[in-house]
């Protein structure tokens, strides 16, 4: 008896929250943030990380080894989008590739417009206003319709206005409210008036299937991290990019576009991660799709004053933004899900407490007095943990007064 009290003085709290925390479910739910490395994709990456360590800019056979491993992945993902190795530039993950993709429009095209929404990843965002701001571009922003697609009426006016060549970037899917855009159409306007047209796909690639031949883009964007690849690792694709000068200088990797010792073990993991996700697309698709609608059903049905942000029509599968009707304990609610076992991300926008609120519901909604919360879904997750974490959303969410 002394020891157990000797014992839970020790530990303090610990000792009541350790067993309730061991018998809860550890539900994952922020799968657009990241996702979890596949087990059969870093198998692909231990020989890399063991045996295969050489440098693949050496001519001996450690260097050829290695070399053979980064050019596979790279011809394999070229196969699968339809496009020429050469197109595919291995990079440290998405926000470089997005950098990379606009530092090309500037330096290289030379292009001083660029046209873009206010509610574009900060990847692109804050970039585009960093050479807006050094005064090396014209910076417009195109309107939004009130669920947060792009006006297109809106684009090509300011396309036919612009008097010069534009560069537009507007993402595939919205990382926060999971609109998708329809590229093919942003791209066929942006051919009409000879812009060019850079496509965040961070949040799409290996989770849609692309033909970059036919779809009217100059760049688009992949991070291996959001298709349960390594962190720190992703690709520019960039239309015959024989003129591109690398944002990163310092040696001819990437055959001149990216200087650097490459990410070995990463871009094998990468490549390892899109096969598998390409193999699989449409069965992961109806899984994660199934998911996301029992999620949004059980929610609709367990808690009051619930809305959804975004478009729920054009919308990508692995996101869904959960409104609440009261925002006064916002944060509270995300740390009691937290608590809880349940680890989802606020989209919150709430102007009462000190967070400055998300860029993407201020852009969309203007200021929010809601609480939000982005659900977002991988092939991992079961009905069981949806059924869970909703149940735990229901219990804990603020109800309107
Ligand atoms: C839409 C979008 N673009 C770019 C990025 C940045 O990618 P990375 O984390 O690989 O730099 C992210 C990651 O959150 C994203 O969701």
């Amino acid at each position: 008896m002394k020891l157990a009290v000797a014992f839970r003085r020790k530990l303090g709290n610990f000792a009541v929250i350790l067993p309730i925390t061991l018998l809860k479910m550890k539900v994952y739910l922020d799968n657009a943030a990241t996702t979890p490395l596949d087990p059969e994709v870093l198998k692909t990456m231990l020989p890399f990380l063991e045996n295969e360590f050489g440098n693949p800019s050496s001519s001996h056979q450690f260097g050829r080894r290695a070399r053979a491993g980064i050019e596979t992945v790279r011809r394999r993902i070229a196969a699968s989008l339809n496009c020429t190795p050469a197109e595919i530039i291995f990079t440290s993950g998405g926000t470089e590739a997005d950098n990379m993709a606009i530092h090309c429009g500037i330096f290289d095209a030379g292009i001083k417009h660029f046209i873009s929404a206010r509610i574009e990843h900060k990847a692109v965002l804050s970039t585009l206003e960093r050479y807006a701001d050094r005064g090396l571009i014209k910076l417009s922003f195109v309107n939004l319709t009130e669920v947060g697609h792009v006006d297109l009426n809106h684009l090509e006016e300011l396309l036919r206005e612009a008097g010069e060549r534009s560069f537009v970037s507007l993402m595939h899917a919205n990382n926060e409210i999971g609109n998708l855009t329809d590229i093919h159409a942003v791209g066929t306007l942006c051919r009409k008036y000879d812009a060019l047209f850079h496509s965040d796909t961070v949040q799409t690639m290996a989770h849609y299937r692309f033909d970059l031949k036919e779809l009217p883009v100059d760049f688009v964007t992949a991070s291996a991290h959001k298709f349960h690849g390594p962190k720190g690792v992703g690709f520019l694709y960039a239309r015959n990019p024989s003129q591109l000068q690398p944002l990163i200088v310092g040696g001819s990797q990437e055959r001149n576009h990216r200087g650097g010792t490459e990410n070995l073990y990463g871009i094998v993991g990468l490549g390892a991660a899109f096969e598998r996700a390409w193999a699989h697309m449409d069965e992961h698709q109806r899984h994660i799709t199934a998911l996301k609608n029992k999620m949004r059903k059980l929610l609709e049905e367990q808690v009051p004053g619930i809305d959804f942000n975004g478009c729920a029509n054009q919308s990508l599968y692995t996101v869904l933004n959960a409104r609440f009707a009261d925002c006064s304990n916002a944060e509270m609610f995300l740390f009691m899900l937290d608590i809880e076992g349940v680890a989802v991300s606020g989209g919150s926008a709430c102007n009462s407490g000190a967070t400055t609120g998300s860029h993407v519901l201020q852009g969309v909604y203007g200021m929010m007095k809601n609480t939000s919360v982005r659900f977002s879904f991988s092939r991992f997750n079961t009905e069981e943990e949806i059924e869970y974490a909703a149940d735990k959303v229901r219990q804990l969410c603020p109800v309107p007064a």
